[in-house]
């Protein structure tokens, strides 16, 4: 039983991770233990855990294993989970609930749990105490050990947990099942360690580690060839990408190679404000295939709340860099991630961020009330403000931002834009739905033959997270 140590957790070495391209070891036996079984997987969390879910659906096939939607069917029910805000966990827990009924039902089943809270020493020790029902537990680090997790569960017939605490290599040979035919994620880089007060990602996702550019690249080189027309780089701060390395070879160095692939469209995420160099600027800017879309995590206005948080940027700082984007990017859209609530926070510190709203217009924000997280410095620092009014603020914080969202959408009435259409909308069958260079939502009446594709759309309509469009024929 290997059981996660937050300490450990913590620890940051000089030393550079190494790649391994054999790490990922499947035998014969392993390959037919899901034979004739379906799994059920449920995904919490970010991109980089649907990116994670995409390896491990390759590997329960790769074992014989295949996926069914229904929990209900499932003799493998497996929550790639995440930690960033106690109602995540709520929710895993609530749906272990369903899982343990379904097992006093069908004890056969496999129950396990992976991702983000797998890694935290307060959901493990529950498990251990509460949840012995369970089948398995693994975390961010040991991913493609799972065949080998399964086989142990299956064998022992009891709960067997195997979270490392500290990160390992970085794996390349990982096998992959994309949820998409025309955009994928590329993970450029894994962990992160900028330790923002409020975050457990440092903790569970561990040390920063770029992937080196050959293995990235070839990937970039080989979507192109399957006929992919959109990356995602992704990381937890792709803007420190390659800063672990010892090549002299960053973001906007590995941003500018990615578009000389000629792939259409690229994106990435997260962006820190304080590694976003004038030199991706340039990059972004020279490049008509790097879209003109930016999430730059603000989370307060306040200078002090900011301070208090780690942030390392100031509002000024931060507003600086807003403008330059702004200016040199034509048609940049900018969203942005926001914390209400953190402790010791004043209706003055609130005023502040509600000023750096006024000030960027955001196309869109996503917006949290600070949630502590055990293990983290902001968990024990004192927070006295209120629920109600916690809430108070968010209410007139996603007032403000929606307003912004309708304002921005609405420049986009009658014009043509070009949209990726990925796939049927949830308007219905005759409607398919994509995205603009810009990462607006677009909703067009068109035949599935257009799935896959960049097409000219005239925007007929528009609301506060999407419009609608026809096809320019
Ligand atoms: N409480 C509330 N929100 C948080 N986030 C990260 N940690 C916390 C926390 N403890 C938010 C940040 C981050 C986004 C992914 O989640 O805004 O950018
Ligand atoms: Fe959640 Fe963060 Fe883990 Fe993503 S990296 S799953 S957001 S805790």
């Amino acid at each position: 039983m290997l059981v996660p140590d937050l300490k450990e957790a913590k620890i940051r070495t000089k030393k550079e991770s190494i790649v391994k391209a054999n790490e990922y070891i499947i035998n014969n036996e392993l390959k037919s233990l899901g034979k004739d079984k379906l799994y059920f997987l449920k995904t919490y969390g970010c991109q980089m855990n649907e990116h994670d879910s995409e390896n491990i659906k390759a590997i329960l096939e790769d074992m014989g294993f295949s996926e069914t939607k229904d929990m209900e069917d499932a003799d493998l029910i497996l929550l790639n989970t995440c930690a960033i805000r106690e109602n995540a966990h709520n929710k895993v827990f609530g749906y272990l609930g369903r899982a343990k009924n379904l097992k006093s039902r069908k004890p056969g089943v496999l129950v396990g749990i992976c991702g983000c809270m797998a890694q935290e020493e307060v959901v493990v020790n529950k498990i251990l105490s509460e949840y012995k029902w369970m089948d398995f537990v693994f975390g961010t680090h040991n991913i493609h050990k799972l065949p080998q997790v399964l086989e142990k569960s299956i064998k022992d017939h009891k709960l067997n947990v195997e979270v490392l605490s500290c990160e390992g290599d970085v794996i390349e040979n990982i096998p992959v099942k994309r949820d998409s035919k025309s955009k994928a994620w590329i993970n450029i880089m894994y962990g992160c360690d900028k330790f923002c007060t409020y975050c457990i990602v440092p903790y569970t996702r561990g040390s920063q580690r770029s992937r080196r550019k050959e293995y990235i690249l070839e990937e970039v080189k080989d979507l192109i060839k399957d006929g992919y027309k959109e990356v995602t780089l992704l990381g937890q701060n792709v803007n420190a990408y390659g800063k672990d390395l010892d090549d002299n070879y960053y973001m906007e160095n590995l941003l500018e190679d990615v578009a000389l692939t000629g792939i259409e469209r690229i994106r990435f995420v997260t962006s820190h404000p304080w590694d976003f160099t004038d030199r991706m600027i340039d990059v972004i800017a020279k490049y008509d295939n790097i879209m003109p879309y930016i999430h730059l995590p603000l989370q307060s206005g306040s200078d002090r709340i900011l301070k208090l948080m780690g942030r390392r940027y100031t509002k000024e700082s931060y507003l600086e860099l807003y403008n330059k984007l702004k200016k040199n990017i034509p048609n940049c859209s900018i969203t942005t991630d926001i914390i209400v609530g953190f402790p010791g926070e004043t209706e003055e510190d609130f005023n502040e961020t509600l000023d750096v709203v006024n000030k960027c217009k955001y196309d869109g924000a996503y917006t949290f009330i600070f949630s502590p997280r055990e293990g983290t410095p902001a968990a024990k620092m004192k927070d006295d403000v209120s629920l109600e009014e916690k809430e108070k603020r968010l209410y007139k914080l996603n007032e403000l931002i929606n307003k912004y969202s309708k304002e921005n959408n609405d420049k986009y009435l009658n014009k043509t834009v070009k949209v990726l259409l990925e796939g049927v909308s949830e308007k219905g069958e005759d409607t398919l739905m994509g995205y603009t260079e810009t990462m607006k939502l677009v909703n067009v009446k068109a035949e599935k033959e257009y799935i896959g594709t960049i097409q000219d759309v005239t925007i007929t309509s528009v609301k506060t997270w999407s419009m609608d469009g026809e096809l320019r024929r």
